[in-house]
């Protein structure tokens, strides 16, 4: 038997956990996970697409303290070397912004790829050989968004020198590391990114990013309603 169908009810669940997902990084509690909730979460991951299936990813759950003062020690030095490429008035800026959550959120994730596994052979990578990455990706977003329908906060911190992470975790050097996270049960989801609230940048209209039938084509014909329901913003079923 196949998959059931998507109630209408369900469909509306689904929309909600995708507009309400957030970046997080202040508004965690210490609250501990329950194990069962991050097996829920962590298979949702699991259950993303990957090119030819390769399943690239492996999950490493970081929760002793000593461990995550090592990370944000890391996060310090590389975001004040990263302050440097912004002129004084937007350094002052992201320097005010609080960009990790890596000691208040109970439990950090990495998430890593491992390009070599099943061997050469994979099917569509032969091309694009990136796909293993790009099917990481997937299983984070799966992750992110069932945490969100958990009620569980997810920030992704890139601010790390990967070597440094490889260091402190003994990842072996060809296993890629992709994402480092912090999760945890949150105060509230803010409405809107915290990088728009802080006027550093906002949502792009997405009619201005949807094209027809070839790079920067205009609507066609049939097409002309399509592109009147993109300018209206967030489409709710
Ligand atoms: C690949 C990736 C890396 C990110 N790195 C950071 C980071 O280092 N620090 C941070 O505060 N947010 C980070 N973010 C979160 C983005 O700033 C956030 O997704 C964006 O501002 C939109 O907000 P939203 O996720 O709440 O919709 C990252 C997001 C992605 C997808």
């Amino acid at each position: 038997m196949g998959n059931e169908w998507i109630t209408t009810e369900e469909k509306k669940a689904v929309y909600k956990t995708i507009y309400a997902r957030r970046d997080v990084r202040s508004l965690f509690t210490p609250e501990p996970i329950p194990s069962e909730t991050l097996a829920r979460i962590l298979s949702a991951a699991h259950h993303a697409g990957s090119v030819g299936y390769m399943q690239p990813w492996n999950f490493i759950l970081v929760e002793d303290k000593a461990l995550r003062r090592k990370v944000k020690e890391a996060f310090l030095r590389e975001r004040n070397e990263a302050a440097v490429l912004f002129d004084d008035e937007k350094r002052i800026q992201y320097l005010s912004f609080k960009l990790e959550g890596i000691l208040e959120a109970p439990t950090n994730l990495i998430v890593t790829s491992e390009s070599s596994r099943f061997g050469p052979q994979v099917i569509g990578r032969r091309s694009m050989p990136e796909t293993d990455i790009y099917s990481t990706c997937c299983a984070i977003q799966n992750l992110w968004l069932a945490a969100r329908a958990e009620n569980i906060g997810v920030g992704w911190v890139s601010i790390l020198k990967r070597e440094e992470l490889h260091a402190i975790f003994q990842i072996p050097l060809p296993i890629k590391i992709v994402a480092y996270l912090c999760l945890g049960f949150v105060t509230h989801f803010p409405a809107v990114p915290d990088l728009e609230r802080a006027g550093w940048g906002k949502r792009l209209p997405l009619d201005q990013l949807v094209f027809f039938d070839a790079w920067k084509g205009p609507p066609s014909e049939p097409r002309q309603d399509l592109a009147a329901f993109l300018k209206n913003g967030k489409s709710l079923p």
